[in-house]
């Protein structure tokens, strides 16, 4: 299965650290953000891998990362994003490369503790539609929430302000290719932009969305609080404790 890191957008909420880098280029702990869902993915499986990026500085994604040798890939493709419509806006860039096949999307702010190897595993076995990764997380109306009957999920709502539940959707998202017909047919939300959360409410639609509960920690990165919190749990995953410092 090929991969696509989103790492495109303005990231306006991180302003002022956002006017002179890209988001995915801040450091969380020891590393650019991008090295982690970068790794995430090779750790998968998953080798054949498109960046989507954006902005002002897309430039120093070749620098810093150039074909990916450090992560011991062959090659890393690259695309440019021109504005900011949205995560479903992004991901159209990734048609062509796709070539017809199954995608594995990550958002290039998104850190898991945990393998994906699994839920990558499983996917390759689903004979169509999208799979989602689900996380208990304490606020969950910064993020897409999904709605549960029984154990099925019956709807995901972006950002809602009365979340009805604690499960978050994670940044990383399982596709067939018919997710670029979903995302041609898509009409730009309140806010502006083509939502990730759209698409994956139309494969809902057609009960070929499954999910997984993700173990191990995660957090995305894109606000101040949230960064704060990727570099801590880095840290202390990585050993570091108050007495180090
Ligand atoms: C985006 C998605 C949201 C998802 C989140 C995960 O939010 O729109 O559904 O839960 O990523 O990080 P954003 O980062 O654009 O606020």
């Amino acid at each position: 299965m090929k991969g696509v890191i989103l790492a495109g957008g303005l990231g306006s909420r991180l302003s002022p650290l956002t006017k002179i880098t890209n988001k995915h280029l801040l450091p969380v702990f020891d590393k650019p953000m991008i090295y982690y869902p970068l790794r995430t993915l090779v750790e998968a499986g998953i080798k054949d891998i498109l960046i989507v990026t954006g902005g002002n500085h897309a430039g120093e994604f070749l620098r810093l990362l150039g074909n990916g040798k450090d992560f011991g890939l062959k090659e890393i493709h690259y695309t440019y994003q021109t504005g900011e419509g949205g995560i479903a806006d992004a991901l159209r860039l990734a048609e062509d490369f796709a070539e017809g096949g199954k995608i594995t999307v990550i958002l290039g702010d998104n850190i898991f503790e945990s393998s994906i190897k699994p839920y990558v595993e499983k996917f390759i076995m689903q004979e169509r539609g999208a799979k989602i990764l689900l996380k208990k997380v304490p606020h969950s109306q910064r993020f897409g929430v999904a709605t549960f009957s029984k154990n099925r999920v019956t709807n995901i709502e972006e950002k809602p302000k009365k979340p009805k539940s604690h499960y978050a959707v994670s940044g990383l998202y399982m596709y067939d290719s018919r997710v670029f017909d979903f995302i041609r047919e898509l009409k730009k939300s309140r806010r502006g932009e083509y939502e990730i959360t759209d698409i994956n409410n139309q494969y809902l639609k057609e009960g070929t969305l499954t999910y997984d509960i993700l173990k191990g920690f995660w957090t995305d990165a894109g606000t101040f609080k949230s960064l704060l919190r990727a570099n801590i749990l880095i840290a202390k995953h990585e050993g570091i404790t108050t007495k180090d410092l």
